[in-house]
């Protein structure tokens, strides 16, 4: 018997499992393109500050409302504790636990809504060189504050991804002289 006739049933057999590894893992990320979860997407839909015009930080009160929608059909979302931060130009001026551990149906919009007040800002109180900045810009009518909503994640009746992600959703939130969010933010996506 010659050497080729031996080998070539062998090589047959590598080339039918090669081929069948092939398919079986290009299915494999088909499924996992379509059927990944997508992350949430977070849209601001007010935020205001109350006693802009009064005397300091401490005295003011931020309130927000911001959309979380989670577009997956199937996959629920379980999220850990949320945490909120505000910043003006940047600067920390605020962050306070605002909820607990919650969790969220397929295709469903939540709306998050938190008033931080004396404690949560207490960090900038200190500050009064804040408060100037702050004073100085509402005369000219535009006052940029940044809101911040940090948690973590996980998906639920997924098996492509099990691992917990952390989310930090960043919102543009200037607001006028009056403290009210400027018209053109309203509805905004808050990248995360
Ligand atoms: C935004 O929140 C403030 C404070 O709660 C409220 O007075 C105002 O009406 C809200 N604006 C909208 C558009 O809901
Ligand atoms: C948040 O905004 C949505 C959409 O504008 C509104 O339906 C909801 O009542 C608001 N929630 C609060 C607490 O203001």
């Amino acid at each position: 018997m010659s050497k080729e006739t031996a080998t070539r049933p062998t090589k047959l057999y590598f080339s039918i499992v090669f081929t069948v590894i092939f398919f079986i893992s290009l299915i494999l990320l088909i499924c996992w393109l379509s059927l990944r979860p997508h992350e949430p997407k977070f849209h601001v839909h007010n935020f205001s500050v109350l006693g802009l015009a009064d005397h300091g930080l401490e005295s003011a009160r931020f309130v927000y409302n911001v959309s979380v929608r989670n577009s997956n059909r199937r996959v629920g979302i379980s999220y850990d504790t949320l945490t909120t931060a505000i910043y003006h130009n940047g600067r920390p001026i605020g962050i306070t636990p605002s909820f607990n551990s919650f969790d969220q149906e397929p295709k469903t919009t939540l709306y998050i809504s938190h008033v931080l007040t004396g404690g949560a800002i207490a960090a900038a109180a200190g500050s009064g060189d804040t408060w100037k900045e702050i004073v100085g810009d509402r005369g000219s009518g535009k006052v940029e504050f940044q809101l911040e909503l940090r948690t973590s994640l996980r998906y639920e009746r997924t098996m492509w991804d099990l691992r917990r992600h952390g989310v930090r959703a960043k919102c543009q939130v200037p607001v006028g002289g009056d403290g009210a969010l400027l018209a053109g933010y309203v509805g905004q996506e808050c990248p995360s």
